[in-house]
């Protein structure tokens, strides 16, 4: 029985062979931790629909000029910086289940401070706690989902946190069409809550509770995951071998089983981030206004339609990542982006060439009124690009560096070393949105396209040289091969 249980396990058996692991209660639980990507889903679509109302806003003391609206737009960022931080500090004090509950108490409370907000400074303290949030969410969830998972499903359910952030951001962008500001933030609360309660009724990993010596609520927790018919046993003694001592002091990072997967990790992050991914999303509809995309006189719907590719190409890189591994989508995504930012940077040569001023950021904005017919031509380019790119990403780099961070660290050091990663995702989300219009006044619309098609050829070759497959492997074997090599 152990045997067959442990090729069920490993991957390598048909899962009609393996009758008694049950992945029911894991579906469940996975589907009540990923409430939580779907809630930060909504806190970064929430601004899309709302800021083009709040700078029309009658009351004087709501209304924001560009520069506020940007700051609206991305405070997100930096409060989940923070979050990583605190995330990686919870998840290891305090366990995985409670880091996930608590996590609901600054999405409430942040959705509360918008809701009866009478300044700007409390829509963008609000902003911030729920990005505080999305950031802790962000650390958790992968990690949760890695560790109650067995390697048949871990791919597939792994990527699910980055369908439900998409579902949410597309949750808040459709939702934004008829919902007001206060209304969207009230729908905007309810994922978190639904989590708090789901999540109270599912068991903590057992992987945290077998490195806190709690081997008989681990054998439990297992019993849960895997149905009654299981060899829990044999699962609990597979991870208590990969299980060390506890803590982490800091010369141990010059262990190469520490600092070879947090280098790999943040380097991940910082190559998903500087694909320009959220600089693309934020200014979409301007891209699709310039293409004649508008619809009913606002561009929201541009957004549901860039919202929608992720979702559809986000559900196909869950449903094969297990077959085709996670470096096979890597290539393919950074591939379609290279290309796709390649043309973008074309098209903006060719639309741009007649204008004196295609340094000055504010020609790209105004694409559309910008000597009409000059682009109509070839405006169906730009949609296609941004298509091609938006699938691209959501097909490998959008889910993968969150699934790879959750499987390549050692147990003991997991929640530290995720907190470094998701603290550089955000820093750099931070800074791309921040500056993508600094850039264009130095580099040009083409040019700063251009670099990132040039950002997307290095992760291809990143990937290739760093990037460990992990595809079928536990959790502890993933460990033991970085402090092989
Ligand atoms: C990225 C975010 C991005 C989101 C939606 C995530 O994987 O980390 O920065 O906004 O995908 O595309």
């Amino acid at each position: 029985m152990a045997a067959e249980e442990s090729r069920c396990l490993l991957g390598h058996a048909a899962s009609d062979s393996c009758p008694r692991v049950q992945n029911k209660k894991l579906y469940l639980a996975t589907f009540a931790a990923v409430l939580g990507p779907l809630s930060f889903g909504f806190v970064l679509g929430y601004s899309s629909p709302v800021i083009p109302e709040l700078r029309k806003i009658s009351d004087p003391k709501l209304r924001m000029d560009s520069s506020q609206a940007s700051w609206f737009g991305s405070v997100v960022t930096l409060g989940a910086a923070a979050g990583g931080i605190l995330g990686g500090y919870l998840v290891d004090k305090v366990g995985r289940k409670l880091s996930l509950m608590l996590c609901s108490i600054p999405y409430v409370f942040g959705y509360i401070v918008i809701i009866s907000a009478q300044n700007l400074w409390m829509l963008y303290f609000g902003r911030t706690l729920t990005g505080l949030a999305s950031g802790i969410t962000s650390l958790v969830v992968p990690v949760y989902i890695s560790e109650v998972s067995h390697p048949k499903v871990r791919g597939m359910l792994g990527s699910c946190v980055q369908l439900m952030v998409v579902t949410g951001i597309l949750g808040a962008y459709v939702a934004g069409v008829t919902l007001k500001w206060r209304w969207l933030a009230v729908l905007c609360s309810f994922p978190s809550c639904i989590m708090l309660l789901f999540m109270s009724f599912m068991p903590e990993t057992p992987r945290f509770l077998l490195n806190r010596n709690k081997r008989s609520e681990a054998i439990a927790s297992l019993r849960f995951l895997r149905g009654p018919q299981a060899d829990h046993e044999w699962e609990c003694r597979q991870i208590e071998a990969g299980v060390q001592e506890e803590g982490l002091n800091l010369s141990e990072f010059k262990n190469p089983s520490i600092y070879r997967p947090l280098l790999t990790g943040v380097a991940l992050m910082f190559f998903q981030q500087v694909t320009g991914i959220n600089a693309v999303m934020f200014y979409a509809e301007t891209i699709f206004e310039d293409a004649n995309f508008k619809v009913t006189g606002d561009s929201r719907m541009a957004s549901v339609v860039v919202g929608s590719i992720q979702v559809c190409f986000t559900a196909v890189a869950a449903l094969t990542i297990d077959k085709t591994g996670r470096k096979v989508l890597l290539y393919i995504s950074g591939i379609i982006m290279a290309l796709s930012t390649a043309l973008f940077g074309l098209y903006f040569k060719m639309v741009l060439s007649n204008q004196n001023n295609s340094s000055n950021p504010d020609t790209w904005f105004t694409l559309n009124s910008a000597s009409p017919g000059t682009e109509s031509g070839i405006s169906w380019l730009a949609v296609v690009c941004l298509g091609l790119f938006v699938a691209g990403f959501a097909l490998g780099w959008g889910p993968v560096p969150w699934l790879v961070i959750s499987e390549i660290f050692p147990l003991k050091a997991r929640g530290i070393l995720s907190g470094a990663c998701v603290l550089t995702n955000w820093v750099m989300a931070f800074l791309v949105t921040k500056e993508f219009h600094d850039f264009i006044g130095f580099l040009t619309s083409s040019g700063t396209f251009w670099l990132f098609s040039a950002f997307c050829c290095l992760n291809i070759t990143f990937t290739a040289f760093y990037v460990p497959e992990t595809k079928g492997q536990t959790l502890e074997q993933i460990e033991a091969y970085f402090r092989r090599s």
